[in-house]
Parts: structure tokens; C-alpha cells; sequence
């Protein structure tokens, strides 16, 4: 377990931040006042609702109201889990991070893997200089620009070459101070059969440093120079550091793109990557050979809602795909397959500079069919269609498939294109998918509802504004606001967030961002837009309580509408007050 990072250093962080910077790599920032504004680089407009202050480092859209401090936008924006959007703010402002007194032990083990990464990473750049420069090199160099990849996207992801020598990265790991068990720890040397001595581990091979997604090397795949070389790659053992299963190749590179566009582009291999890059699909990685992983769809699901993948079309690139949906069945990824030619992989379609097969292939990636609809397809290919009885057999096939998708118009066409195919009566296939149905919902709850993703922009209703806006003043005019954060209820407020707001700011008045948990995304964006709007709205003790009225109204309204609904008769007081409300806001008004 990580120990975390002190509570004090994480507002150094913040303080010594400059927000407007940070969010500046998104959008064109104007000052307006106190604040700077522009266009909200969470969702699309034409008009600028995008607000940031740069004194309590917060931002708020008042389109799309996502909204949060600046560690919050690192970790939308950038992709990055809390501690390594910390991290990184940290590393970029200069703010030593402490940690939670750190027990020795994970501490030293913390302290192990920093000088492990360090060591993979000065090894990275001696195999990039020496591709770069060395003249034993050319070779690889020569290979490299055969296939088409050119220097830029080379650098890019730091690619490199191994030279044929037996012990030139084992000597300058000692030369730099790392001990032979430390230079083995790291997977870059191995011990000779006899035990006696050691060798590096990858020799005359292009080597690709794999990263995690914050771009540090976890390890390296060295595929062979010749022909002839046995076997075509070499990869760093799996070890507590690094686990391919675990690692999308590229993704340092690409989680940026697949952030913003909420896709992923999954190819095969480093080269489908840096192919991809090079030609702007600047959102593809690469699964490194083996069918995705369940560790890599958690992975990715934290980027995008959807990943398209691009792998061999032959039979066990298909098989490779039908496990993924397995793997992606009840998380938010929405996977979708792009029907790559026969034989040809994205490295070849599209490096091959022949300007026509990479068109085809950006072509597939955005008529990728729904993983589902490429089963059933996959299986009405398969089927032998010359027999009722091997038509009997398709149709056994499809309908499960059919049946876990949901209602929609892509799930009727594809009944009607099994009937077609097995030249069915489409009653009978969809009489076979409603009785599919029956079985597997019987057994099957119902899906969680998907956390909090960036919402499309969606208006308050009239409530809701008041909700906000009251909360807003209370904050703006504390000595009134206390009163009324004291005296609003739960059932004041028309959503669950709103009315934990109004808890909060019950003791958190005076500086409603400070503290909030960082797990509760939504009450974090809510009271961001509650100080946001405190600062740019105007306030007055009389508005104050005409919205109090007016949210004691609607509770009244609900109660009544409650009584209603259960075919009572709503109790006189009741109706009485709700009069007296009434009377009292008409004046207020006047
Ligand atoms: N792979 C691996 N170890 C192997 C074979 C393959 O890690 N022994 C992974 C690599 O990530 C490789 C990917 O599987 O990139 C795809 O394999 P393959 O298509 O054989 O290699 P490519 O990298 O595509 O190489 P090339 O296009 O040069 O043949
Ligand atoms: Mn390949």
C-alpha cells in the first residue's frame, strides 16, 4: 500500500499551482474581473461558460457544471488517478510531497522502486542515443524507415535499439552506481547458465521502452533486427514492477486524446502504435499481443466510453475479440471492431506510405460494427446455411448474443439480417430472442448506474437554480446565511447532491472548498459551483428569503403532492400554510 501524501502538502501544492497555466494547455483563458473565463474544455460551445479563479484554484462550467480545484481538473483532464495527478502538479511547481508518517518498511520498498525506475529510464535513453547515433545502429535506422516509421514518432515514444554487445548495459548500470542485484531486479540482465556470470538481456534488437500511464518505463519489448533471429521478441520478465497484462503500450502518449475524444483505438502491437501516431490517430494503444485484459478495460474505462479495436482480422485476433466482450461485460466500455483487410495490421496499412490503405483504415475504425453485431455476424459467416437443420443450428447461435443486447434499433436490424441470412421468418427469430430474454433476466440484476461522467450540458430547472443560488448568497452574506443553512432540510432540495450541499455548508460556511472528499465527485463539483456563483452573483438579505420562501413552498408542494398521490385528502393545516406562503412571497415581490 502507497502512504498517503500529507494534507498539508497537497494544499502546498495547490498554492503554489498556477491554475490559469494548467488550464490554459486546454482552452484560451481571458480575464474578466477576478477571474479568467473562456470555452469549457469538458464540452463543446460557441460561447464561453468555462470559469476559473485563480486565487482558490478552482474551476466551474456554468454550461456542463462540472467544476472542482486544480488537482481535480489534472485528474479529468489528464486522466491521472489523485495521487499522480499530485504528483505531477508537484514535480511541475517544485513542492517536496510529504507522506502520512510512512512505515519503514514502505518506505524502503518505495525507495527501491524509485531507483529501479530511474535505472530503466537512463537504460531507455542509452538504447534511444544509441539508435539515434551509434553507427552499429544503421542497420536498425535502415529497418525502422523501411517500414515506414520516420524519426519524429521514433523519439516520440523514445524507441531504441540494443546493441549486439554482451555487457554494455550490465557495465554501465555499475558504472552508475546500481548493484548486479538491482540491474537483474530491473529485468536487464540475466545469469548464464552456469550461474557464474551475467549478460544483458536484450542484444541487437529494436528495443521499446514500455511505460506506464504517466510515461515512466516499466519495462521493454526488443523485437529481433533480422529474419533469421530467434525468437521475435524479447520482453522484460513479469515481475511486482511490471505486469504486461496490466500496461497498454502507448498509453502516456495517448491518454490525453482518448480522454478528450472518449476513445481508444486498440491495436496489436508497438508498431500498430507508433503507425497510428504517426498518422495522427493519436488515441491508439496496443494490448502487446495477448487478448485484452480485464486490468487493461478497468485501464481504459477510466478514459473513454468506448474502445474500437483494430486487431487481426484472422481467426484468433477474432477469437481474441469475443474474450474482450466477455472481459468488458458489465463495465462502462462500449467496445466496437473494426474489420481490418485479411492478413494486414495497422502497421502495415498504414506506414506502407500508400496513401489509399490508410484511408481504408481510418475508414474501418469509424464504421467499427458493436462488438455484439460483429459476433453474430462472425457466427452467420461460420454458419452452414445449405441445410435447415444448419440453419436450426446458426439461429441456436445467435439469439444468446441477441438477447444480452439492449433494445434498440441496431439490435431490430440485426434480427431482420438473421432472418434474411438463415432465411427465417423474422416472428420466429424474434419469438427465439424474447424467450432468450425470459431465461437470462430471470437470473440477471439489473446494472449499476454508471458513476459521474463529464455531463452534457444540462439547464437547472427553476428549483434547482433557486437551490443553488440561495446556497450561493448564504455563502456570499454568512452572517444571514448561517441562519438559513441552520434552518433548510433535506427536503428543501430536489436533488440528493443539493441537499448534502446544504449539510456541508452547515459546518463549512466560511470555506466551503476546504476538505471536501475527494471520493464524492459530485458534491465537489456542486459547492464549487455554489462558490462560484457567490462571488459572481449579487446578494441581498431580502433575496435571501424570498428564495427560502419560495423552496419552503416547494416542500409544501411536495408533502401535499404525496398526500395526493396515495388518494388522501392533503390535511387542512397544511393547505393553510402553504396559503399563508403564498400570501407572504406576492408580498415580498411588491
Ligand atoms: N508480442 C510479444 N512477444 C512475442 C510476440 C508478440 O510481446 N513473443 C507482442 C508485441 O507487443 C508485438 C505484438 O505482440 O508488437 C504483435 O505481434 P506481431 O504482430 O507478431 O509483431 P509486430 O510488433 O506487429 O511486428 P511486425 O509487424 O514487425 O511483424
Ligand atoms: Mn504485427
Amino acid at each position: 500500500m502507497m502512504s498517503r501524501f500529507r494534507q498539508e502538502s497537497v494544499e502546498r501544492v495547490k498554492e503554489a499551482t498556477d491554475i490559469v497555466e494548467v488550464v490554459s494547455a486546454y482552452t484560451d483563458l481571458r480575464r474578466s474581473g477576478a477571474r479568467f473565463t473562456g470555452l469549457c474544455p469538458f464540452h463543446d460551445e460557441r460561447t464561453p461558460s468555462f470559469s476559473v479563479d485563480p486565487q482558490e484554484k478552482l474551476y466551474h462550467c456554468f454550461g456542463c457544471e462540472v467544476g472542482g480545484d486544480v488537482i481535480r481538473f489534472v485528474e479529468e483532464k489528464e486522466g491521472l488517478p489523485f495521487a499522480d495527478a499530485v504528483e505531477t502538479l508537484a514535480e511541475r511547481y517544485g513542492v517536496e510531497l510529504e507522506r502520512e508518517q510512512e512505515d519503514p518498511r514502505a518506505e524502503e520498498l518505495r525507495k527501491k522502486r524509485a531507483r529501479l525506475s530511474e535505472l530503466l529510464e537512463r537504460t531507455a535513453g542509452f538504447y534511444a542515443t544509441f539508435l539515434r547515433e551509434a553507427p552499429q545502429a544503421a542497420r536498425a535506422r535502415e529497418y525502422l524507415a523501411a517500414r515506414g516509421l520516420g524519426e519524429e514518432v521514433l523519439e516520440e515514444f523514445g524507441v531504441g535499439c540494443a546493441p549486439g554487445t554482451w555487457h554494455t548495459v550490465l557495465t554501465r548500470g555499475q558504472q552508475a552506481g546500481y548493484s548486479m542485484g538491482e540491474i537483474e531486479a530491473a529485468g536487464l540482465i540475466l545469469r548464464s547458465q552456469k550461474g557464474s556470470g551475467h549478460y544483458d538481456r536484450f542484444r541487437s534488437r529494436i528495443v521499446f521502452p514500455i511505460r506506464d500511464a504517466r510515461g515512466r518505463v516499466q519495462g521493454f519489448g526488443a523485437r529481433a533486427l533480422l529474419p533469421d533471429q530467434q525468437p521475435k521478441y524479447v520482453n522484460s520478465p513479469e515481475s511486482e514492477h511490471y505486469r504486461k497484462r496490466r500496461t497498454l503500450y502507448g498509453i502516456e502518449r495517448a491518454r490525453r486524446e482518448i480522454a478528450k475524444a472518449g476513445r481508444a483505438v486498440v491495436v496489436e502491437g508497438y508498431t500498430d502504435v507508433l503507425a497510428c501516431h504517426q498518422a495522427q490517430i493519436r488515441d491508439a494503444v496496443a494490448v502487446m499481443g495477448t487478448a485484452i485484459t480485464p486490468e487493461q478495460v478497468k485501464l481504459l474505462s477510466a478514459y473513454a466510453e468506448e474502445a474500437v479495436l483494430a486487431l487481426d482480422a484472422d481467426r484468433a485476433g477474432r477469437e481474441a475479440m469475443l474474450r474482450a466482450q466477455g472481459v468488458a461485460s458489465g463495465k462502462r466500455l462500449r467496445l466496437r471492431v473494426a474489420r481490418m483487410p485479411a492478413g494486414k495490421d495497422p502497421a502495415d496499412l498504414l506506414a506502407g506510405g500508400d496513401g489509399a490503405s490508410a484511408t481504408a483504415f481510418r475508414e474501418a475504425i469509424e464504421a467499427a460494427e458493436d462488438l455484439p453485431v460483429f459476433h453474430v455476424r462472425m457466427l452467420l459467416d461460420d454458419a452452414d446455411t445449405s441445410s435447415p437443420s444448419g440453419r436450426d443450428r446458426g439461429l441456436d447461435e445467435v439469439v444468446g448474443v441477441i438477447a444480452a443486447m439492449p433494445d434498440s434499433i441496431t439490435r431490430e436490424e440485426l434480427m431482420r439480417e438473421v432472418g434474411d441470412r438463415l432465411d427465417a421468418d423474422p416472428g420466429l427469430v424474434s419469438r427465439r430472442v424474447a424467450g432468450a430474454r425470459r431465461t437470462e433476466t430471470a437470473g440477471s440484476s439489473t446494472p449499476e448506474a454508471e458513476p459521474g461522467r463529464v455531463a452534457a450540458p444540462r439547464p437547472l430547472s427553476g428549483r434547482a437554480q433557486r437551490e443553488m443560488y440561495l446556497l450561493a448568497m448564504c455563502v456570499r452574506l454568512p452572517a444571514e446565511g448561517r441562519g438559513y443553512v441552520e434552518r433548510l432540510a433535506d427536503e428543501h432540495f430536489s436533488s440528493p447532491v443539493a441537499a448534502r450541499a446544504r449539510a456541508w455548508l452547515r459546518d463549512h460556511l466560511d470555506e466551503p472548498t476546504q476538505g471536501l472528499s475527494r471520493d464524492d465527485h459530485e458534491l465537489v463539483a456542486y459547492v464549487t459551483q455554489v462558490k462560484m456563483y457567490s462571488e459572481r452573483e449579487p446578494a441581498s438579505p431580502e433575496a435571501m428569503e424570498l428564495n427560502f420562501l419560495e423552496l419552503e413552498k416547494a416542500r409544501l408542494d411536495d408533502q401535499i403532492a404525496a398526500v395526493e398521490a396515495n388518494g388522501g385528502e392533503p390535511p387542512v393545516e397544511l393547505q393553510r400554510r402553504r396559503a399563508e406562503l403564498t400570501e407572504r412571497i406576492a408580498r415580498a415581490h411588491s
